[in-house]
């Protein structure tokens, strides 16, 4: 199986060393349009082989395309990352005529390729990639929620003062710090609703905790994080190239589900082979539904800047 990352950057390299120690794929391609860059990254990972031991063969190209032939999966990560104080929104010119000329560029050599997005505005980007390239819905996949929701497990740990592993949690909506909805009401830990254990204000900071957490991890490090998003990035990988099937909430176009239509947004989904297997109706309450059509709705303008 062999996946294609564009974008050798900070989350594009990391996804590819978690692919590779995992084990996900048999081959993984690195591209990106600095010259050398990719070539580096794929070098410094391979030399990892006999130590984290590892078959999975890492190589990097500087923008040669035809290295990417037959990709069951390709990852876009290129674009530029968000600078402190930045919004996502304000990225969403550079990104957009990157993310388009590199979809179009990858179908081209790999025809069948599901594609995950995740370059942000990553909704908007993700809504872009199905609009230019016209793939099956199934096929294109914005990977946001995964990651918001592997933060929200992480805060609702925390509060718990308990191992994550035994969180369960998921943010739907929008993949920006006023879009996204932790669903608070539907966490749990070890099968028990985390309000069994956690007052309303504790939930509450667990969400704003959530809510900021791409932005106060940037005021941190000076630049978007990378450790966690490609770490998310991988999973949805893992779950698509060996039919996992997990549920992950995901970017996807949707056609009348949550009430919405024509938009990527965040909703729980079923990946497997075939991308989207399935669009999972959560049974929201009126208020979460309400935050949901909000959430919709800012995605919704950001996506007309596309046109502007
Ligand atoms: P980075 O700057 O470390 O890496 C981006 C790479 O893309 C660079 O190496 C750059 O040379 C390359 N690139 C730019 N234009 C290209 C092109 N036309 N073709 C090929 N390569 C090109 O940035 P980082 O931190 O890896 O973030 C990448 C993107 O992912 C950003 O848009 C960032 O905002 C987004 N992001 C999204 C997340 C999500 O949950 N959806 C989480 C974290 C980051």
């Amino acid at each position: 199986m062999k996946v294609t990352i564009v974008g050798a950057g900070n989350v594009g390299a990391t996804c590819a060393d978690v692919i590779s120690y995992r084990g996900i794929a048999s081959e993984v391609v690195l591209l990106d349009i600095k010259e050398g860059f990719a070539e580096g990254k794929a070098m410094d990972i391979m030399q990892c082989a006999t130590t984290t031991v590892f078959n999975t063969k890492v190589s990097g190209s500087t923008n040669d395309y035809s290295k990417t032939a037959g990709s069951d999966v390709v990852v876009i990560t290129s674009g530029i990352p968000r600078k402190p104080g930045m919004t996502r929104e304000e990225l969403i010119g550079i990104n957009a005529g990157i993310v388009k000329s590199v979809a179009e560029n990858v179908l081209t050599h790999s025809p069948n390729a599901i594609i995950v997005v995740v370059s942000n505005p990553m909704d908007t980007m993700t809504y872009l990639t199905l609009k230019a390239t016209g793939l099956p819905k199934n096929r294109v996949i914005g990977m946001g929620g995964a990651l918001d929701s592997s933060r929200f497990k992480y805060f609702l740990s925390q509060a718990l003062q308990k191992p994550g592993n035994d969180v369960q949690g998921m943010v739907i909506g929008g993949h920006g710090d006023t879009t996204m909805i932790p669903l608070t009401r539907l966490a749990s830990y070890n099968g028990s609703p985390v309000s069994n254990f956690l007052s309303q204000e504790e939930l509450d900071k667990v969400a704003a905790s959530t809510m900021v957490g791409g932005a106060t991890l940037t005021g941190l490090l000076g630049t978007s994080a990378w450790y966690a998003p490609g770490a998310s990035v991988a999973y949805l990988v893992d779950s698509i190239l060996n039919d996992q099937k997990r549920m992950i909430p995901c970017s996807v176009m949707l056609e009348g589900e949550y009430g919405q239509n024509d938009i990527c947004i965040g909703v729980p989904c079923i990946i497997g082979k075939n991308g989207v297997e399935e669009i999972v109706d959560v049974q929201l309450n009126d208020t979460e539904k309400a935050l949901f059509a909000k959430s919709a709705d800012a995605v919704r303008n950001m996506n007309a800047d596309l046109k502007a």
